[in-house]
């Protein structure tokens, strides 16, 4: 069974992105997927500083982060969009998860020989579309990551979803088992 790991950019209540983050794991997991919800509540980390890294070394929590990537062929990361980029939260986990080096690896170990995918929920009317473009460049160019094409904003988050945690909106819920099955066929291609 292909492991797929997923987590949601934001760690607020109610927050969007966590539904959204649990509407694709429940999609991935019916595809057959080895699924793993997780939040980054769980992975707490300082803001990243050189000096910091310089001087204590690499959190733990981003070592134990780094090799839940790496258990997993395929990730899905629900990003919220603040000012059209990607929240501080998932920068800062993608940054620390980028400086982990254990022995033996190539820089980036995290990011290459495994696939990702990427959502995105708002309130607004572009579902957070912006975040995804700011978060695949830095997957992409950044970290060498391979990114599928396919993704799934959900505008009117605040609408989006049923009290069961499904998407309203049919066109929204076939775009998540797209890219849900894309990130499936892609990830079980890598083997
Ligand atoms: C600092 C900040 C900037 C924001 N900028 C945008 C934005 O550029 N586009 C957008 O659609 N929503 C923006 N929002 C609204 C968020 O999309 C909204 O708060 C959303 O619910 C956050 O995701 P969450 O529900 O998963 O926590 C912004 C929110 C904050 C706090």
């Amino acid at each position: 069974m292909v492991r797929i790991l997923v987590f949601s950019g934001s760690v607020r209540s109610g927050s969007f992105n966590a539904r959204l983050a649990a509407a694709a794991a429940a999609e991935l997991a019916r595809l057959d997927a080895d699924v793993s919800l997780i939040s980054l509540a769980d992975y707490s980390l300082p803001l990243y500083d050189g000096d910091l890294e310089a001087n204590e070394g690499i959190p733990d929590a981003a070592m134990k982060l780094k090799r839940q990537f790496c258990a997993h062929r395929g990730i899905f990361i629900a990003g919220p969009e603040y000012n059209a980029g990607m929240t501080p939260l998932l920068k800062n986990a993608i940054d620390w998860v980028s400086r982990v080096k254990e022995a033996g690896e190539k820089p980036l170990a995290a990011y290459h020989g495994r696939v990702f995918a990427l959502g995105s929920a708002s309130p607004g009317g572009y579902g957070g579309f912006r975040s995804q473009m700011a978060t695949r460049q830095v997957l992409e160019i950044g970290c060498g990551a391979l990114v599928i094409p396919e993704s799934c904003a959900v505008a009117a988050a605040h609408q989006a979803f049923e009290e069961d945690g499904n998407l309203k909106d049919e066109r929204t819920r076939a775009l998540l088992a797209a890219c849900c099955a894309s990130l499936v066929d892609k990830a079980r291609s890598l083997t």
